[in-house]
């Protein structure tokens, strides 16, 4: 292995992850000398592969893909917003020898609105579509946000339900299916179903968005996404994709591994550039 400081993305598949561009990128810029590979790695030899990676000297791992949910059983402690995610996406070495959790993925949606997008989330009416995994992974932090209400809608009611029941305690939050969203209008919705990846669409009605209301879908794509282009047909102020959530998520992880936080702005707007080109 290389002298320095080893680093890494696990998932299944990985071929096409950003990782290693992303990160590579950010060591050039704060002058950090680390090597950041993406690696293959399936859920039934995680255990053993995380093992090792860090046996061999590795010190910080991003787990995406279908490791998330392991990786959050494997880390010895984690982040409280780790903790109510019931996900990891990112591994940092500790000192003690013991593997730090955290889950980067809500604070890189929340830094991409608000740092790159000038929207603020304080006291917002927001709707979360999905209440799977990725919806989980940023409640939390947008609630640190202290919007005026969280809305969860979801096909499987129970679902929605369930996740609103758990993330409660920490501000208003209400779920629903997609029928009982007619009439109701919000500030800011976020597209948090797995939809995107089939360029499907959740049943919405016609009418959710307020004045100047902006859409953001956790996925994202070459082409805009079947979200992004409902969101335009309606009007939205702004319709983005999660590129930027991407960047973000990394930089977040980047800070807890070195303790320096990289300007992500203009590599988002570099790759945002290349798949329109
Ligand atoms: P992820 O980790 O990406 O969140 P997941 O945990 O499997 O993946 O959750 C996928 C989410 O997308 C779920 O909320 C799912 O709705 P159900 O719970 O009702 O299955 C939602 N989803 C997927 N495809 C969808 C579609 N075509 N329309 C609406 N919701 C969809």
């Amino acid at each position: 292995m290389s002298h320095k400081d080893q680093y890494a993305v696990f998932g299944s598949p990985i071929k096409h992850s950003k990782s290693p561009r992303i990160h590579q990128f950010f060591a050039q810029q704060t002058q950090q000398d680390l090597e950041y590979r993406a690696v293959l790695v399936p859920a039934e030899q995680f255990e053993l592969a995380v093992n090792d990676f860090f046996a061999k000297g590795g010190r910080g791992l991003n787990c995406t893909v279908p490791l998330k949910e392991l990786a959050w059983v494997y880390a010895d402690k984690k982040t409280e917003r780790a903790e109510l995610s019931k996900a990891v996406n990112t591994l940092a070495l500790q000192k003690d020898g013991s593997v730090l959790g955290d889950n980067t993925d809500g604070l890189g949606l929340v830094a991409d609105l608000k740092k790159n997008n000038a929207l603020q989330l304080t006291a917002k009416k927001i709707l979360i579509l999905g209440a799977g995994g990725a919806a989980r992974g940023i409640i939390g932090p947008i609630q640190d946000e202290l919007p005026e209400a969280i809305t969860i809608a979801n096909r499987t009611l129970d679902k929605a339900l369930n996740l609103a029941t758990e993330f409660v305690h920490k501000g208003p939050v209400v779920a629903c299916g997609y029928e009982d969203l007619i009439g109701l209008s919000f500030d800011l919705i976020i597209n948090a179903t797995s939809a995107s990846l089939s360029d499907d669409l959740p049943p919405l009605p016609a009418g959710l968005l307020r004045d100047n209301a902006c859409c953001y879908d956790l996925a994202y794509a070459n082409k805009p996404t079947a979200f992004v282009r409902w969101a335009r047909a309606q009007g939205a102020l702004k319709s983005l994709d999660g590129l930027g959530m991407l960047v973000e998520q990394a930089a977040e992880a980047f800070y807890l591994w070195r303790g320096v936080r990289p300007e992500s702005a203009g590599l988002i707007r570099l790759l945002d550039a290349e798949r329109a080109s």
